[in-house]
């Protein structure tokens, strides 16, 4: 399956804007890339971003920002209460949704504490396609827990599915049945499923959920911080709505959910976030919520540049010449690894390129935390700098047993309109690399473990000294070149 549409004769794919501001990055040689992935404990969340050539980790506050955006930064109307800049960003968003009320928050998880507040009590479980590591702490840390039911094949590595972000129907009316109304907080739907590749939902399959948790009486929840890509795959993928306007298949969204929150450092290429619903009993309950945690209503935590470039960035996410360049530059970068016979995550999704790491690693077991070596050994190979998705962004088990991830990724992942053709091609290289010595790569032990989103500060060693024979092969291999 391909989407690329934008070709030239030589299969090109053409990205429909120009750059006219960028950022010196440097590579460091080899031996200086151990020493820092040393000193950030083979985390690669604890490097520090000079020092990285490539940076992959995420695409989260770090999309390149359009002229307008930037300009109407200048615009923005400064002020505690009542800025006119929040009424922008206010009516852009319940016109993209055609929801009644709109709460600001200052990211996405904000949101989600908020709705944990509002929706779980202890016991209670919220039923969703598939968790995100934010969204999932927040319903942990109120007592709730988290239940899954994405169609059996969103987890298969390999598939030509269009939409493997998916809940399995069947396993929601199953679910509904089983617990029953009461014990259910709320039903949440994740657009571009994160954690499973950057897999879209369908629209079909919206409708059909929106059904049965109306007809049950549970709040149906919507995720839309991934929904850009997920609106060029509803166009691309999804037949029915091939000619539609984006912002009709948005406002379609919004008549499904009951809320809507998102992460703004995502969707809308600023930073911030947001909670939308037309349901005056939940706004009620969350504004009392919003000055407590966030800041007053009419800024939330966000500043008003920020929230002025969210507007721009917003209205800039319904145009197809602007949201098709992350899926295609992902398009690239898998097809190209997939000519290697490098494990990647298909059919392509959005957010980034997803590889395999159990596959790639397969001589390491999950507990030796595959997908994060894997991180590791690339920036030392690369100066380049992924995001493990695997067994090291689970919780342990309230036993202390580890939670063996379900898929153990290493996300190489597209800040929107950030990196040209030749650095994806690089990335391609040396990751062919990587994998012609896979052997060399060992798994990591923690030395400092975190309780809770371990991944992000949490410090690892290597299980024998692995590094150093990577680094050998790699001048072996590479002579002098960094
Ligand atoms: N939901 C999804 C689907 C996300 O991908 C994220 C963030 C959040 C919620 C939380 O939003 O960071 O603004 O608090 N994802 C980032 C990532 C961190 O790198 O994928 P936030």
């Amino acid at each position: 399956m391909s989407e690329i549409k934008f070709y030239s004769g030589e299969q090109v794919p053409l990205e429909m804007h120009k750059v006219r501001m960028v950022q010196r990055v440097y590579l460091l040689p080899v031996e200086e890339r151990a020493q820092r992935i040393q000193i950030a404990g083979y985390n690669t969340f604890l490097l520090q971003n000079k020092d990285i050539f490539l940076d992959m980790l995420t695409d989260s506050g770090v999309n390149a920002m359009s002229e307008n955006q930037y300009a109407s930064m200048l615009q923005a109307d400064d002020s505690y209460a009542g800025s006119e800049t929040y009424y922008r960003l206010e009516a852009v968003l319940k016109d993209m949704f055609g929801m009644e009320y709109f709460l600001p928050a200052h990211q996405g998880r904000a949101c989600e504490h908020i709705l944990a507040r509002l929706l779980v009590k202890p016991d209670s479980v919220a039923v969703m396609n598939y968790h995100f590591t934010t969204s999932k702490a927040h319903i942990y840390a109120m007592g709730g827990t988290v239940e899954e039911i994405i169609i059996d094949e969103g987890l298969h590595i390999n598939s030509d599915l269009p939409f493997k972000g998916n809940m399995d129907i069947s396993k929601l009316e199953e679910a509904i049945a089983r617990l029953g109304k009461e014990k259910i907080s709320f039903i949440r739907i994740e657009a571009g499923t994160n954690l499973i590749g950057g897999q879209p939902v369908s629209m079909e399959n919206m409708r059909q959920a929106s059904k049965i948790c109306r007809r049950a009486g549970i709040p149906l929840v919507f995720d839309a911080s991934l929904l850009s890509d997920n609106l060029y795959f509803i166009k691309v993928r999804e037949a029915e709505y091939k000619d539609t306007d984006v912002i009709e298949i948005t406002r379609e969204i919004g008549s499904l959910m009951d809320v809507i929150y998102f992460s703004a450092r995502k969707l809308g290429a600023a930073r911030g976030g947001g909670i939308l619903t037309s349901d005056r009993g939940m706004f009620l309950q969350m504004r009392e919520m919003i000055p407590l945690y966030e800041g007053f209503l009419t800024y939330g935590g966000m500043s008003v540049r920020e929230m002025e470039a969210m507007s721009i960035g917003l209205r800039e996410s319904l145009d197809m010449d602007i949201i098709n360049q992350t899926p295609i530059f992902v398009e690239v970068l898998c097809n190209e690894l997939i000519k290697k016979g490098i494990p990647v995550v298909t059919p392509p999704g959005g957010l980034g390129c997803h590889v395999d790491a159990r596959q790639f690693c397969s001589h390491l077991s999950q507990d030796e935390y595959p997908a994060g070596a894997l991180a590791a050994a690339l920036y030392l190979a690369a100066g380049v700098r992924g995001m493990e998705r695997g067994t090291l962004s689970e919780q342990r088990n309230p036993d202390g047993t580890e939670a063996v991830s379900k898929m153990e990724l290493v996300r190489l992942a597209f800040p929107k309109r950030v990196f040209t053709l030749s650095q994806v091609k690089y990335v391609a290289d040396r990751l062919t690399w990587l994998y012609e010595n896979r052997s060399l790569i060992g798994g990591l032990e923690f030395e400092d473990e975190p309780k809770v989103l371990r991944f992000f500060f949490g410090r690892l060693k290597p299980k024998g000294n692995w590094p150093n024979a990577l680094i050998r092969k790699f001048r072996e291999d590479f002579g002098e070149s960094l």
